[in-house]
């Protein structure tokens, strides 16, 4: 049985995937530091698969807590999301940004090298194409420079990564996501958004439940069908799967290049009034919103050509925009009391 450690296995996008990698029958350790997690977590990925994975507390901001971890257990392949996530904090904040995001991946990448453990997959995103001069956004579309710190992290991650498998002989895959919503079907683990939500989906959710008074859109003007920015919304459970198809492929040597990227979508873009009209429809609530300015930072659209990725990772998504949605309100309505 393979032993995959999980960094940042307790949040949104990393549970997910704990669960798919348990059902394909992967042992599983999380290392998450719970900054922006929930420890019952782990209790509820065992609800879901029956198995509850190995757990460290433990903060990657400290080479000695890395070196420990790796004294004390044999890995045969990395998932690595633990990263700050917050595109405005970054802003704010952009040297707890570098620290953790850059800081964290060398540590880890320092002991793969040192103990000789490949097979690394990390957690990149579809920023790092800024406003793509061609859609859909194929990985061939050029790096544009980040529009913030934390975009500018994943760039100088994916970076990092290519030169430790120039130099180190290691081979690793960065899937660049696009927007993942939604939550698992049995509405045990799902996004737990800390404070007032930065992303749409939860503060449509939010909004909905009467936790949010009114949701603001923000911008109407842009070159769009209807003025509203587009994006590529990819329900979080297809994207799990697309980690372990990724890591089955360094498993069985399949990879063509050391470093190789892909672009984890579903090829289809919504815009920000689709979203709302399409979650009032499938939930039958009505959502008190009104248009605002835009938000600075945001492109006007961002959607995946996912040929690459459907073809070398043998996967594609499975999901609908409405199921995601669906999933997405009912896991804000189990949030209740
Ligand atoms: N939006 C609103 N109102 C809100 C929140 C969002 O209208 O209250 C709009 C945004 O302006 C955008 C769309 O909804 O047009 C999606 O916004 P999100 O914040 O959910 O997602 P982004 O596309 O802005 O963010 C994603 C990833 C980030 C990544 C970023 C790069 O979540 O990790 O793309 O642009 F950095």
């Amino acid at each position: 049985m393979k032993r995959i450690l999980v960094t940042g296995g307790l949040g949104f996008i990393g549970s997910h995937t704990v669960v798919e990698l348990q059902n394909e029958g992967f042992e599983v350790v999380i290392i998450d530091d719970l900054s922006n997690s929930k420890i019952e977590v782990l209790d509820n990925i065992e609800k879901i698969t029956g198995i509850k994975p190995d757990f460290y507390q433990l903060d990657l901001r400290s080479k000695q807590n890395v070196q420990h971890f790796f004294n004390e257990n044999t890995i045969d392949g990395i998932i690595h999301f633990a990263a700050f996530k917050a595109v405005g904090e970054s802003v704010q904040k952009p040297l707890d940004y570098y620290e953790n995001n850059i800081g964290s991946l060398v540590y880890l990448l320092q002991e793969m090298r040192d103990r000789n453990i490949d097979n690394f997959i990390f957690s990149s995103s579809c920023t790092v194409y800024g406003q793509a001069d061609e859609l859909p956004i194929t990985e061939n579309a050029p790096i544009k420079p980040a529009a913030s710190p934390y975009g500018n992290t994943k760039q100088i991650g994916e970076e990092i990564i290519k030169d430790s498998c120039t130099a180190h002989n290691m081979n690793a895959i960065s899937l660049r996501y696009f927007n993942p919503i939604g939550a698992h079907d049995s509405i045990k683990i799902g996004e737990l958004p800390l404070g007032v939500p930065q992303n749409l989906i939860p503060y449509v959710t939010q909004t909905a439940a009467g936790i949010r008074e009114q949701l603001s859109i923000f911008g109407d003007d842009y070159e769009t069908p209807d003025g509203t920015a587009v994006r590529d919304y990819i329900h979080v459970v297809d994207l799990a799967k697309a980690h372990i198809s990724a890591l089955q492929r360094l498993l069985d040597k399949k990879n063509k290049q050391n470093f190789e990227f892909f672009n984890v979508g579903t090829g289809k873009g919504s815009s920000v009034l689709e979203i709302v009209n399409s979650f009032e429809k499938v939930t039958n609530q009505k959502l008190n919103y009104k248009i605002v300015a835009r938000r600075a930072g945001d492109v006007t659209a961002a959607y995946a050509d996912t040929t690459i990725a459907n073809q070398e990772l043998h996967w594609k998504t499975e999901k609908s925009l409405d199921d995601a949605l669906l999933s997405a309100w009912k896991w804000q309505e189990s949030q209740k009391g």
